[in-house]
């Protein structure tokens, strides 16, 4: 009877365990350390986050601002994903060194090389500040006021607290204003690249295989931290020194099985868990088939070009991978929305939610919240829908028209900030051109305008469109804008902006592509903005008032965690395998052999090196195989998002033993809607990095600085 009890106990943990969840690494003590515990896990939570001594969390830097890394030797050795270290990987890149295509090795620390504008980011203690920021805040009634009065708390707070010289104070709300927490950081600015496999390995499948499993790619790269002769953040300088951490990641050589137990820790970016289902049905069914289909275009023109010509390809590559991932992500996204059911799960959800407000006799606060987001999300549609037209074409996808946009800042700089800040935005624009113009071409780019404005014109809200838009023909627009502005090429951009400020007025004025972009933002920022902005605000307000209902009727077996925000984070679960459909099931874990089953000789994405293939027709996998197998990627139950690439995966025992860089095809929608069932998260196997340095890049002097542990075997000894 007992052992029943305990394996029900067990049941019901495990039901848990799979409900996904984003926690709060301070907070794991009350929150999920029983269960984290129940699932396999061997240390304690204070061996993740402590601020006394060191923890896990001294390992886990942000990587800037967007991914995760960790240090894993004693002289700051930094492992995140290839695809986060992609953009410095290519900027060091050109035909003559094409490191996206060979790869990049130091094989002696002078061989590093320093990347402008990276930096990591450490957390050095994390404090509960809700009250302090929402002080005298219900007294207001106005919502802007509120906001108002937090905005000021937080940076009286963020001033006040104390730290150190070299650190920064830095304030994030959780459960949509309901919670605040201050964190003390640390932030590096000298990070240097040290290692990068060639795509072949690091972006093994590319777009075809991203957001898919089952996977092979060694989604990896290696920088290095330096810090000043103190150990203490400093500006690249070349007497700097190799940072010693306050700990470091030990690597387990043991691999991993089904059902082990795993944790990523790192810095998910957004999701959205708590969205009433009227959102979740404009997210899925119209904003994301627009955003899909202008993306489409823009693609399939820079992919046509990058195929024919390296040159564009190597320019083109770093944005051409960040563009693609969305657009295929959210593809998933709506899929997996509509398999999971989530719309109708919520709307259930919302139903007792209803019968609970009026259980609680908590109408007055609560009682037309559902119905409030009914009638403002029917509202906010079409402003929201003309928002993703303009931000896809102009701030995103047309080039020619995201840095003509930067010239009518500039304009409205001098209007409402005056000369002074119109001269040192003019300075910063000016010095920024050099990069952007490094990668544009202008013929991609024609081709690409001329795709999205005839979507913009015929797609986008027409109420909404400047009237240089109506009855247009795009072709011939394209042509004149593409043979007459100065802003196709650098030298003609950086003659725009010299003279003075009457000169430079009038000059950008005459440019074609300018005067289009001015009169679309003009039309935006008058007809859609500020009804979207204060739309929005009114959203904000309910979302949070909902959130706060739901914690405050929140049943015991629903635990709620906050939405991810940036800020570090522990997902825990197990390595498992799962079905996407009827009669198919997918394996936790992929091979090397894998890789030969997808290998296509010369293609761009499933192209293989010879010497991976000598490698693995030699077996000479040296110690990271397992019965003579190479493991490539393996799976888990982690709940993860965007952000948590190159976050480091745990054993029991806080050993590294993978590195998270994805999701699965069928559970995408987990940034809105997790199904247990169908949401996972991909790791590279710690096993192949270590293959990859050691066998395939011979970088041997990498291995030496790595502590290497072997935490199954050592607990088989013990027994
Ligand atoms: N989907 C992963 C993430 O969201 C990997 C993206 C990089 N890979 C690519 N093929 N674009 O970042
Ligand atoms: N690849 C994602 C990133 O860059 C992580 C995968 C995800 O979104 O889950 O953060």
């Amino acid at each position: 009877m007992k052992f029943l009890k305990l394996l029900l106990l067990l049941f019901v943990f495990q039901i848990h365990a799979q409900q996904g969840g984003m926690w709060i690494p301070s907070l794991l003590e009350g929150m999920n350390e029983k269960e984290m515990k129940s699932l396999g896990m061997k240390m304690s939570v204070k061996d993740i986050y402590e601020t006394n001594k060191s923890s896990l969390k001294d390992a886990v830097p942000h990587f800037n601002g967007g991914c995760t890394s960790e240090v894993i030797s004693p002289k700051g050795l930094l492992l995140t994903n290839h695809h986060c270290g992609y953009g410095q990987i290519q900027s060091h890149s050109s035909n003559e060194h094409d490191y996206l295509a060979d790869g990049f090795w130091a094989f002696k620390m002078e061989d590093e090389l320093p990347n402008k504008d990276l930096v990591v980011t450490f957390i050095v203690k994390i404090e509960d500040v809700t009250q302090q920021v929402l002080e005298g805040v219900n007294a207001l009634s106005n919502e802007a006021e509120k906001q108002k009065k937090i905005q000021e708390n937080i940076s009286t707070l963020s001033n006040s607290f104390p730290k150190e010289a070299w650190q920064e104070n830095k304030i994030r709300t959780f459960y949509d204003g309901n919670q605040y927490l201050l964190f003390v950081t640390e932030t590096f600015q000298d990070v240097r690249l040290v290692g990068a496999p060639p795509t072949s390995i690091g972006k093994f499948g590319s777009d075809t295989d991203n957001w898919v499993w089952p996977r092979h790619t060694g989604d990896f790269s290696l920088f290095r931290i330096y810090a000043d002769k103190n150990n203490r953040p400093a500006a690249y300088s070349k007497d700097n020194v190799p940072y010693t951490p306050k700990h470091f990641l030990p690597i387990s050589l043991d691999g991993i099985a089904e059902d082990d137990f795993t944790m990523v820790f790192g810095y998910p970016g957004k999701t959205n868990e708590y969205l009433p289902s009227v959102a979740i049905n404009q997210i899925a069914n119209e904003l994301n088939p627009a955003r899909i289909e202008i993306r489409d275009q823009a693609l399939k023109v820079a992919d046509g070009f990058m195929r024919k010509d390296n040159a564009i390809k190597i320019q083109y590559a770093s944005k051409y991978a960040s563009t693609a991932n969305y657009w295929k992500k959210w593809q998933g996204e709506t899929l997996g929305i509509k398999k999971s059911n989530a719309i109708a799960v919520k709307k259930e959800a919302e139903k007792k939610f209803q019968e609970n407000v009026i259980k609680a006799n908590k109408q007055k606060e609560y009682g037309t919240l559902l119905s409030d987001f009914e009638k403002y999300y029917n509202e906010i549609a079409p402003y929201a829908l003309a928002r993703d037209y303009f931000n896809e074409t102009v701030l995103r996808n047309t080039e020619l028209l995201s840095v003509a946009f930067k010239f009518y800042q500039l304009e409205q700089m001098l209007s409402t900030k005056g000369e002074q800040a119109f001269t040192d935005r003019k300075n910063n624009l000016y010095n920024g051109l050099g990069d952007f113009y490094k990668d544009f071409s202008p013929i991609v780019d024609e081709k690409v305008f001329e795709q999205l404005l005839v979507l913009y014109t015929t797609k986008s809200p027409k109420q909404f469109l400047p009237s240089s838009l109506n009855n247009i023909d795009v072709h011939q627009l394209s042509k004149n804008i593409y043979s007459n502005s100065k802003l196709t090429s650098y030298v003609g951009a950086k003659e725009l902006l010299t003279g003075d400020t009457k000169t430079i007025l009038s000059k950008i004025n005459q440019d074609p592509a300018f005067v289009l972009v001015k009169s679309m933002a003009d039309s935006f920022l008058k007809e859609v903005a500020p009804s979207y902005d204060a739309l929005n605000l009114k959203i904000t307000a309910l979302q949070r008032n909902y959130m706060k209902a739901q914690l405050e009727l929140n049943t015991k077996e629903s635990r709620i965690f906050p939405d991810a925000n940036s800020t570090l984070r522990v997902t825990y679960g197990k390595v498992k395998g799962y079905e996407p459909r009827d009669g198919v099931y997918y394996n936790p874990v992929t091979y090397l052999d894998g890789v030969m089953e997808k290998y296509i000789p010369g293609d761009y994405e499933f192209d293989v090196s010879s010497k991976l293939i000598e490698l693995i027709k030699n077996k000479d996998y040296g110690n990271y195989a397992e019965k003579g197998k190479m493991p490539v990627c393996f799976i888990g139950t982690n709940h993860t998002t965007g952000g948590n690439s190159g976050s480091p995966a745990l054993d029991a025992y806080g050993n590294l033993i993978g590195l998270n860089f994805d999701r699965v095809w069928e559970g995408t929608m987990s940034d809105i809607y997790y199904d247990p069932s169908l949401c996972r998260n991909i790791m590279v196997d710690i096993r192949y990095v270590l293959f990859v340095i050691d066998k395939y890049a011979n970088a041997q002097n990498l291995i030496e600085e790595l502590q290497l542990v072997h935490p199954k075997k050592n607990k088989k000894n013990k027994k």
